[in-house]
C-alpha cells in the first residue's frame, strides 16, 4: 500500500463522511491502536460510520484504493483480532450503537454492532428477558465484537456460546455489497449456514452491520456455591459428579492456587490460600423452591466429594456477588501485578481440565516466571496467564517455550488452542499444531471467496 492510495481513499471518504467521522489526528488515533493484548499497531485513519450505507461505501473505497480495513468494537479482545496490523483504516462501531427493537412477542432483539454488551443486558432485564452470552468484559465489550469472536462466558456450560443466539445478520462484503441472512425464526435450514460461518470469523470475512438475537425468559432464581479442594484430580471427580447428578449448573468455574492467592492479595479478601483449587458453581431456574433444593443437593454432593475441604452455599445475593467477585477479579488482579503476560485460552474435554491444570502446575520453570490458571471448568475452557518480563530475553524465551509446551499438551488431550478468545494474532503461529492437512488451506480458500483482495482485517488467523 502506498501513501498515495491512503490519500485518494481519504479524499473519496470525505465525500460522504463528515469531518468528525474521520480521525487522522495522531493522538486521537492512538486510541484505536490497542486492545486488551499488550500489542499496538497504529492505523493511518479511523472511520466512524453511522449506518450500513456508510459501511458499504467505505468498503467500496477500500476495494478501489487497496486500503486495508479493520473492524473494531470495544477493544477488549484478548487475541488481537481488532488490531490494524497492516495499518490502513480502523472502522470503529462506536456510532452504530442502537438497540433497534426488542420484540417481546417473538423473543428476539435486533441490534447494531456497536451496542455495549451490558446495555442490552440492562434493557432486557427490565422486560424479564435474557440474552445468556455475557462475557467478563461486558461493560466495555460490544455485541458486534462478541459475535465476531463468538465470545464465551461463564454460563456457556448450560446455555451455549454467542453463536447459539444469532439467528439473523446483515453484513457488508469486502467489495461493498450488502447481504441479509436469516431473521426472526427459531429454525432455518435454507442453504449453507453462513450465519454460523460469519459468527466467530473474527471480522475477516464480512462487516456485520445488524444482528438478530434469540432471547430466553429470564431465570428468576440463582444460587451460588463455593468449594475449596486440596488436590486437582479431585476437582475432575467433582465435575463429573455434578454433571451426573442430573442438574446442569449454569456455571462451574475453577481457579488454581496461584489465581486464588493473587486475588486474595489484590482484594485483601480471606480466600483459602492453601487450597489447590477453588470451584464456583451456580444453579439457576424459575422456581425458588426447586432451584434451592437443587443447590442444596449440589452443596451436599460437594461436601461428600473427595478432596473437598470446604463448601458454602451463598446465603443471599450479596454473598453470591462476593463469591463471583473472586472469579471476576482474577484477570484484573493478575494485571495489577504489573508484569508482562501471555494469555492462553485453551479448551479440553471437560474431565481433562483439572489434569491439564495439574500438568501446568508441574511444569519446571525459573522463579521469575509465574503461571496462573483459571477458567470455565464446566466446559473445559482454561485461561492460562504466563507472567514474565519481556525486557529480559531469557524470561521472554522461557515464557514462549512454556506456552508451546502447554499448547502441545492441549492438542494431545484432544483439545483446541482457543475456546473463546479467538486466534487473531496471538494463536496464529501455533494453529498448525492443531490443524493438519487440508484444514488451513480450505479456510484460506473460504477467506479468498469472501475477500479476494485480502483487505478486510488482514494478517489474522493464518499467515
Ligand atoms: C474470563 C475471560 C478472560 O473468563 O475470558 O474472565
Ligand atoms: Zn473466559
Amino acid at each position: 500500500m502506498t501513501i498515495m492510495s491512503i490519500e485518494g481513499f481519504l479524499r473519496e471518504i470525505g465525500e460522504f463522511l463528515r469531518e468528525d467521522q474521520i480521525v487522522t489526528d495522531r493522538e486521537y488515533l492512538s486510541h484505536f491502536a490497542y486492545d486488551a493484548t499488550e500489542r499496538q499497531y497504529m492505523p493511518q485513519t479511523a472511520l466512524l460510520p453511522e449506518n450500513a450505507e456508510e459501511v458499504s461505501r467505505i468498503m467500496r473505497c477500500s476495494n478501489d484504493h487497496d486500503v486495508p480495513v479493520t473492524p473494531q468494537g470495544g477493544r477488549t479482545g484478548l487475541s488481537g483480532g481488532a488490531l490494524p496490523v497492516e495499518g490502513g483504516a480502523v472502522m470503529s462501531f462506536t456510532r452504530l450503537n442502537r438497540i433497534i427493537e426488542i420484540d417481546e412477542e417473538n423473543m428476539f432483539a435486533t441490534v447494531e454492532p456497536g451496542v455495549i454488551s451490558n446495555d442490552l443486558q440492562i434493557e432486557l432485564a427490565r422486560k424479564g428477558l435474557f440474552f445468556p452470552p455475557d462475557p467478563s468484559s461486558t461493560v466495555d465489550s460490544t455485541l458486534g465484537g462478541n459475535v465476531a469472536e463468538n465470545a464465551g462466558y461463564t454460563r456457556a456450560v448450560k446455555y451455549g456460546v454467542t453463536r447459539d443466539y444469532v439467528r439473523g445478520l446483515e453484513a457488508v462484503l469486502p467489495g461493498g455489497e450488502a447481504i441479509t441472512l436469516g431473521g426472526k425464526t427459531v429454525k432455518n435450514v435454507a442453504g449453507y449456514d453462513l450465519i454460523s460461518l460469519l459468527v466467530g470469523s473474527e471480522g475477516t470475512l464480512a462487516v456485520i452491520t445488524k444482528m438478530i438475537f434469540r432471547l430466553l425468559p429470564r431465570p428468576r432464581v440463582r444460587r451460588t456455591i463455593i468449594a475449596y479442594l486440596d488436590d486437582l484430580v479431585s476437582a475432575a471427580d467433582l465435575i463429573v459428579a455434578v454433571f451426573r447428578s442430573g442438574i446442569i449448573p449454569c456455571a462451574m468455574e475453577l481457579m488454581d492456587n496461584i489465581a486464588i492467592n493473587t486475588v486474595a492479595d489484590h482484594l485483601g479478601a480471606p480466600l483459602a490460600r492453601d487450597a489447590a483449587a477453588l470451584v464456583l458453581i451456580e444453579i439457576d431456574g424459575q422456581s425458588e423452591g426447586e432451584t434451592h433444593r437443587e443447590a442444596l443437593e449440589i452443596a451436599a454432593l460437594c461436601r461428600g466429594s473427595g478432596g473437598v475441604t470446604y463448601t458454602a452455599l451463598a446465603t443471599d445475593d450479596a454473598e453470591a456477588e462476593r463469591f463471583w467477585m473472586f472469579r471476576r477479579e482474577v484477570l484484573p488482579s493478575l494485571k495489577a501485578l504489573k508484569k508482562d503476560h501471555i494469555e492462553a485460552d485453551v479448551v479440553v474435554p471437560r474431565y481433562s481440565l483439572p489434569f491439564l491444570v495439574k500438568f501446568i502446575r508441574g511444569l519446571e520453570h525459573s522463579d521469575a516466571i509465574k503461571i496462573a490458571t483459571y477458567g470455565h471448568a464446566g466446559d473445559g475452557n482454561l485461561h492460562v496467564t504466563i507472567l514474565h518480563r519481556r525486557r529480559n530475553f531469557a524470561e521472554l524465551d522461557e515464557a514462549y517455550r512454556l506456552l508451546e509446551v502447554i499448547y502441545r499438551e492441549t492438542v494431545n488431550m484432544g483439545g483446541s488452542l482457543t475456546g473463546e478468545h479467538g486466534v487473531g494474532l496471538t494463536v496464529m503461529d501455533y494453529l498448525p499444531l492443531q490443524m493438519r492437512g487440508e484444514t488451513i488451506p480450505l479456510m484460506k480458500r473460504v477467506k479468498a471467496a469472501f475477500d479476494p483482495k485480502g483487505l478486510l482485517n488482514p494478517g489474522k488467523i493464518f499467515r
